[in-house]
C-alpha cells in the first residue's frame, strides 16, 4: 500500500494536475503515492493517509468524476476511523458556494470516523492562475504534521 493515496474530483482537468503534481513533491519527500482520479469507494484501502484535491461545479457541487465515491459515503457509511486525511479544494470567488465540493467531501469523511491532518486548503482560482503553486506551499506543511 503507498503511504499516501491522492484522491481527486476533476471536472476540466485542473484538480488532476494539482493532485499529480503533489504525488511528485511527495515521492521527492520520500513518501510512495497512489493518484486516482474519481475513484470509486472500493477502489480505495480504507486506512492510511489520504490526500483530497478536488473543484466545484455546478452551485457548490462535486465534481461528476466524484460523484459515485461521495454518495457511497453518504449512504453506506464505511468505517474510516483508520483514515486520516487533508484536503485542497479549487474553486472560485466568484461563485457563493466557494470550494463547496471540498467541504462537503471532509464533512462525508469526518462523519465516516476519518481523522483530518492539518486545515482545507481553498485555492481561488481568480487569485492564483497556478494553482499547483500555493497547493505546493500548503503541502511543505502538511506533510509535517503526518
Ligand atoms: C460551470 C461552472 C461552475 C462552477 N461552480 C463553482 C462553485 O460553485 N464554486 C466554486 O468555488 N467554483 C466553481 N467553479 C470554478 C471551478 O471550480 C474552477 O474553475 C476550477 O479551477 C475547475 O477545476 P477543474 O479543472 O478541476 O474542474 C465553477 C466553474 C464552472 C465552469
Amino acid at each position: 500500500m503507498a503511504d499516501i493515496t491522492l484522491i481527486s474530483g476533476s471536472t476540466l482537468g485542473g484538480a488532476e494536475y494539482v493532485a499529480e503534481h503533489l504525488a511528485e513533491k511527495l515521492e521527492e519527500a520520500g513518501f510512495s503515492t497512489d493518484v486516482q482520479h474519481g475513484p470509486l469507494l472500493e477502489d480505495l484501502t480504507a486506512s492510511g493517509i489520504w490526500l483530497l484535491v478536488s473543484s466545484t461545479h455546478g452551485a457548490g457541487d462535486i465534481p461528476e468524476n466524484l460523484l459515485p465515491l461521495y454518495e457511497a459515503l453518504q449512504e453506506q457509511k464505511p468505517d474510516l476511523s483508520a483514515v486520516r486525511f487533508g484536503s485542497v479544494g479549487i474553486g472560485s470567488r466568484e461563485y457563493d458556494t466557494f470550494c463547496g465540493a471540498i467541504d462537503k467531501i471532509d464533512a462525508e469523511l469526518l462523519a465516516c470516523g476519518a481523522k483530518q491532518v492539518g486545515e482545507t486548503l481553498k485555492i481561488n482560482v481568480l487569485e492564483h492562475d497556478i494553482p499547483e503553486d500555493p497547493a505546493e506551499i500548503w503541502l511543505g506543511s502538511w506533510k509535517n504534521l503526518l
